[in-house]
């Protein structure tokens, strides 16, 4: 038995920002931004991109794909930290939106890994009941979480969404496993507000504001480290070993990290999925992103063993083995 992806999906919002349209708001370069992140243009949304939206397009992307109707969807869970409203869920609206009538909905909150944590989650349902097809969505508007006069953070965010279908196959496809951590007290080198309190004694120190806050150093020698770990404990628990994988996806947060995860794997830039410079960093919809565009594009076929990997903040990492 398998747990497998029926179907990717994917939708960035229209418009495109580049390095030069960032020249004219921040002090900053195009080849400043090319050379520390490897990020080009990023998709930004505006009017009618809520972070459902954008979610409910890329599942209907899917689901063509699976052909599977919104209707037989039982479970949606987004991974999402800028949902444009905290209550109700971005998965409630994106059941509305699609009308998976049938489905219960709700978001999880892992920043950047929400995706594979996700994934996780989804497996383990449909391992306890294998009649069940889950819609899994990695969703942001970071846009609108970012603060637009901090050239620090700013050139590095994207919006967009990712999503698949998953259900029980015969045979060997599917799910292999995932390996996920945690380390709450590294919260502060990574983190964002909620909104603005109405709590007088909360407003009297002053208001956060409710944008990425980043100490980008720290966070890239974690990020690599992190991400290895990861990789190598899921490889050992699954006994597999690294020529074995055809692709790895990993979180697109930027090409040094991922040049620098290249480097201590000792493995070929080609077995990495990189499209960071196209997108920027989209958190927790970067994975799903890089899924579909790899699977439309033929980089897995069947039978093929993928890998995916991630971090962010909280912190949070982790990986998942995919038998395609
Ligand atoms: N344009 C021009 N100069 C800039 C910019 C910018 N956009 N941003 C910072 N600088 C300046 C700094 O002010 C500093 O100037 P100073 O030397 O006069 O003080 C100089 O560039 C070097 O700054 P650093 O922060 O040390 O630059 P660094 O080489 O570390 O690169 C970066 C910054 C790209 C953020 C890097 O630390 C990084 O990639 N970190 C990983 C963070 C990340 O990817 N976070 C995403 C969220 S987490 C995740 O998804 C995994």
């Amino acid at each position: 038995m398998g747990i497998a992806i029926l179907g990717t999906g994917a939708y960035l919002p229209e418009r495109v920002v580049t390095n030069q349209d960032l020249e004219k708001i921040v002090d900053t370069t195009d080849e400043w931004i090319r050379t520390r992140t490897g990020i080009s243009t990023r998709h930004i949304g505006g009017q009618g991109d809520e972070t459902y939206l954008l979610a409910a397009r890329a599942a209907a992307n899917a689901l063509q794909m699976a052909e599977v109707s919104a209707g037989e969807i039982d479970l949606i869970i987004v991974a999402t930290i800028s949902s444009h409203m905290l209550m109700p869920s971005c998965a409630c609206f994106v059941q509305k939106e699609l009308g998976a009538n049938r489905a219960f909905a709700f978001d999880i909150n892992a920043a950047c890994s929400g995706f594979v944590y996700a994934l996780d989650l989804a497996d383990k349902y449909i391992q306890a009941d294998p009649s069940k097809k889950i819609l899994v969505i990695g969703a942001e508007a970071l846009s609108s979480r970012t603060n637009w006069e901090d050239r620090n953070t700013c050139i590095l965010f994207g919006d967009g969404a990712g999503a698949v279908i998953l259900g029980y196959v015969e045979g060997s496809r599917g799910i292999m496993g995932s390996k996920l951590f945690s380390d709450g007290k590294l919260w502060s080198l990574l983190h964002m507000h909620t909104a603005p309190s109405c709590n007088p004694e909360l407003l009297q120190s002053g208001n956060p504001g409710v944008h990425i806050v980043m100490e980008g150093r720290e966070v890239f020698k974690y990020a690599v480290k992190a991400m290895e770990e990861a990789i190598l404990a899921l490889l050992e628990q699954e006994q597999v070993v690294l020529d074995a994988i055809k692709l790895i996806i990993p979180h697109q947060a930027n090409i040094r990290i991922l040049n620098n995860l290249v480097e201590r794997l000792g493995i070929s830039a080609e077995k990495v999925f990189i499209n960071v410079q196209k997108y920027g960093n989209t958190s927790a919809a970067s994975i799903p992103i890089a899924l579909d565009e790899a699977n439309r594009d033929s980089r897995v076929e069947a039978g093929d063993i993928v890998l995916l990997c991630s971090f962010g903040g909280g912190f949070t990492w982790g990986a998942t083995l995919i038998r395609w």
